[in-house]
């Protein structure tokens, strides 16, 4: 317990407040940047993309453009009056002279309209000289195509542990990568606002960086230019980092037209533009014990950059730090690199880098298990930390007993040996139907691992009525952020949820934020809400003192009344504000928030990067078909670790939203790109809804319990919550390694299954079709799990 953490009597953190805009997302009330753009008549961008995966741009031709009735300007590098990059490494030309991937937008039509727009984009005459091209991570491991710096991360002696280990195995494993497919796509709108600061609105996870990016690309200081984010419907990480070259497209042509301009993508534009979660190629050596200890992990991860550097030297990093998952790997050597290629530049996306991370060693784990003779539940379970260990980078693991209470409870709760042998029972009774359930542990860590970015800013104003209106640095995507800030000031102030409202993210309330993202938005602006409120509440306990004649440290707010020990009056919050109003006593205050204990050296990879680890598990069963690889999920059971929940219904949606959409990575969005040698190389393939299957009601699980930790407070953290945002994302490699079981359940018992990835039907059909060729009644020609995973029309 810690003063940041403790609680005070009925808090209004910890309710089950209904998220604070959720009957404007269903009723339509709720507006996002582009509503506000619609009403204000601005002239609209549109992209010119390119139709080559690589290509030097050699002559561009505008005329006929600007002959189309509407079309007001055409945007080139030209009209950069800064610095024309779109990012923070300087590797990410806005208007670039050679095109890196097919898609590429080379230049911006500005018309009155939408359509003036898009025909002027389709009038403008571009000439390209087409470049050789790398589409696959293969083809760029190939060819040595890399960028940013390598990082090894190495504990012990992993060679020699290898050298003597009982038991080895070694891999490769490849996983794609995965579109956001939130449901808003990216907009910003920009205008002058009457004293010429220049307005954007966008939806940013980071609006501090879309304001320095747009300030940088206009040669303008930061105080000239003001971002302010109202909402977002989904970022997932594809937010946190790529509007900001199209803010900056949409204040280019404000600044050159006077006019409002507002950029929104449409879903093609979005889907071939923005960049991706990213694939990676790992090849893995992996020691065991022959109780199943595993003793030493050799791996080389190469994640898909794509076309320039964004935030992939991040992502790898935590990547890298989540290669042990929950186990304790005592002789470990990891080298990552990010390799180069021609597509979309892959970016953040929930759990950046740890999913992949995680991927490795449950594959490790999945494919191991019958090699080992051990049961996957006991493998996994043997392997866990326990109190005094540290992970390879250093860290000691704090509560990894959470960990194991967890996985018990899931165990329970979920009725698992029961309902093995019950599936044991159908199995043996159905030759074209086979069913399996699998659980896998979770523990992710928490805080940005780039130390700078843990801290926050918020403002909190008190008015004369006792009304409470608060900012703060953090941004809303529907993870329910706000509804959350309001109960903390709720409950630092001691007045009801009714009394506090709260006002869109700018950057000119609250500057010099961090992007809203590695699950920390709750922790660290939840920190500096608390602050601000305990400033303002601290001076009006003076007043209230005063007027009680009480001393102030015995003066308690609660629910809007305000009393000290020991004395029957009562006022109200609203009293005291006024009197505080009369008596010359400042009603605001501005919060800040760092997180104490961070420390990390990148060089030498060590440290302990995070404030604390999240931990869950869950345990899922399917059901597949042997003559299709189709899937049903039949249950799920999840126990997760969020602290002492700062809102509940908040909690388990984040948990339940962030399960489905792992589930979506692992088992059926497939990215396909054309890695063909025809025209269209470097083309996404899958577009659309229509052919990148994302996960819909038809596949939620058909039963899904989701439990809360309890008596989980974590010390040193706002009211003793933890972060939500991701981890639960990984809890959904438990329906990945139930569907590998239930592949290899088609084969003779303790048959090895390689599973390819994405889990789709078609992948699980192979993979269960090679379990059956192992059955001495079976001659079937299947393709190897590499053949499967590498068709001509690549995925990434
Ligand atoms: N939930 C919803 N509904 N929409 C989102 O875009 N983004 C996820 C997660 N949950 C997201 C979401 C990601 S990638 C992160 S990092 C966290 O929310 C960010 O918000 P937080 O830090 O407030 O949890
Ligand atoms: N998560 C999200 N964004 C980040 C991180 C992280 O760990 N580090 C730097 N940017
Ligand atoms: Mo989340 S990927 O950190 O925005």
């Amino acid at each position: 317990m810690s003063a940041l953490s403790e609680r005070p009597e009925n808090p209004v953190v910890g309710v089950r407040e209904p998220h604070e805009s959720a009957v404007g997302h269903v009723t339509g009330a709720a507006l996002y940047t582009d509503d506000i753009a619609v009403r204000g008549g601005a002239l609209t961008a549109w992209p010119v993309q390119a139709p080559h995966a690589h290509a030097f741009v050699t002559d561009m031709r505008v005329e006929k453009a600007l002959a189309v009735p509407g079309v007001v300007r055409v945007l080139t590098a030209e009209d950069v009056p800064g610095i024309n990059d779109a990012g923070v490494k300087g590797d990410e030309p806005l208007f670039p002279t050679e095109v890196m991937y097919y898609g590429h937008a080379v230049c911006w039509v500005l018309g009155e309209t939408p359509e003036a727009a898009r025909l002027g984009a389709a009038a403008v005459e571009v000439d390209y000289e087409p470049l050789p091209s790398l589409v696959t991570i293969r083809e760029a491991i190939e060819a040595e195509s890399f960028q940013g710096p390598q990082r090894l991360t190495k504990r012990g002696d992993a060679d020699a542990a290898l050298a003597t280990a009982p038991r080895v195995f070694e891999g490769v494993t490849e996983f794609p990568g995965q579109e956001h497919f939130y449901l808003e796509t990216m907009a910003s709108l920009a205008y002058y606002d009457e004293g010429g600061t220049l307005y954007v609105q966008a939806g940013t996870q980071h609006p501090s960086e879309t304001q320095e990016i747009v300030a940088h690309v206009l040669g303008l200081t930061n105080n000239e230019v003001a971002v302010q984010c109202i909402r977002m419907g989904g970022g997932f990480g594809g937010k946190e980092m790529q509007p900001h070259g199209l803010a900056a497209i949409a204040a280019i042509g404000t600044s050159l037209t006077g006019r409002p301009v507002r950029l929104r993508l449409n879903r093609t534009q979005d889907i071939t533009i923005t960049g991706k979660r990213h694939g990676f190629h790992v090849s893995w050596k992996a020691g065991f014990s022959d109780e199943g200890k595993i003793l030493a992990l050799k791996a080389t991860l190469t994640a898909d950059g794509g076309w320039s550097l964004d935030l992939s030297e991040a992502v790898l990093g935590r990547a890298l730090c989540h290669l042990d998952n929950a186990y304790w790997i005592p002789d470990m050597e990891a080298l990552g690199r990010i390799s180069k290629t021609n597509k979309t530049s892959q970016t953040a996306f929930r759990g950046f880098g740890g999913p992949q991370g995680v991927f490795v060693i449950e594959d490790i784990m999945g494919r191991c298990a019958p090699e080992l003779g051990i049961d996957p539940a006991e493998l996994r379970r043997r392997n866990f930390y326990v109190a005094g260990q540290t992970t390879p980078y250093g860290q000691p693991v704090r509560h990894p007993e959470r960990m194991h209470e967890i996985w018990d409870q899931v165990i329970e709760t979920s009725d698992f040996a029961e309902r093995s042998a019950d599936i044991a029972a159908f199995n043996a009774a159905h030759e074209n139907a086979k069913r399996a359930l699998a659980i896998t542990p979770i523990k992710f860590g928490i805080s940005f691992n780039v130390a700078a970015f843990n801290q926050a800013g918020a403002l909190v104003l008190v008015y004369k009525d006792g009304s409470v209106l608060i900012n703060h640095g953090g941004t809303e995507m529907g993870q329910g952020l706000h509804t959350k800030m309001i109960q903390v000031a709720a409950t630092a102030l001691g007045v009801p949820r009714s009394a506090v409202r709260l006002a869109p993210t700018r950057t000119d309330k609250v500057p010099n934020t961090s992007a809203t993202a590695a699950s920390t938005g709750a922790d660290l602006n939840g920190g500096a809400v608390k602050n601000a409120c305990e400033q303002i509440r601290e001076r009006m306990a003076g007043v209230a003192a005063t007027m009680l004649r009480a001393n102030p440290s015995d003066v308690r707010f609660s629910h809007g009344t305000v009393t000290a020990l020991g004395q029957h009056a009562t006022l109200t919050f609203d009293e005291v504000a006024q009197e505080a109003y009369l008596q010359r006593v400042q009603l605001s205050a501005s919060g800040y928030y760092r997180t104490e204990g961070l420390h990390w050296d990148a060089e030498a990879w060590f440290g302990s990067p995070f404030k604390y680890f999240a931990y869950g598990a869950a345990a899922t069963e399917v059901e597949v078909d042997g003559f299709t690889g189709a899937y049903r999920i039949r249950r799920v059971d999840i126990v997760h670790d969020v602290g002492d929940s700062l809102s509940p219904i908040i909690d388990i949606g984040q948990v339940e939203g962030g399960f489905v959409q792992g589930m979506g990575w692992l088992t059926l969005e497939d990215l396909r790109w054309d890695a063909s040698d025809g025209p269209n190389r470097g083309r996404l393939l899958t577009q659309a809804a229509s052919t990148y299957k994302l996960p819909s009601f038809s596949e939620m699980p058909e039963e899904f319990n989701v439990s809360l930790y309890e008596r989980a407070h974590e010390g040193g953290v706002v009211y003793g919550s933890k972060a939500v945002g991701e981890p639960p994302l990984m809890l959904a490699f438990s329906a990945r390694e139930a569907l590998r079981q239930a592949a290899a359940a088609f084969g003779p018992a303790g048959t090895p299954c390689d599973l390819a990835s994405p889990a789709t039907p078609e992948n699980v059909f192979w993979a269960l079709q090679r379990a059956a060729l192992q059955n001495a009644d079976m001659r079937v020609d299947a393709p190897t799990a590499d053949a499967a995973a590498e068709p001509s029309l690549a995925r990434s």
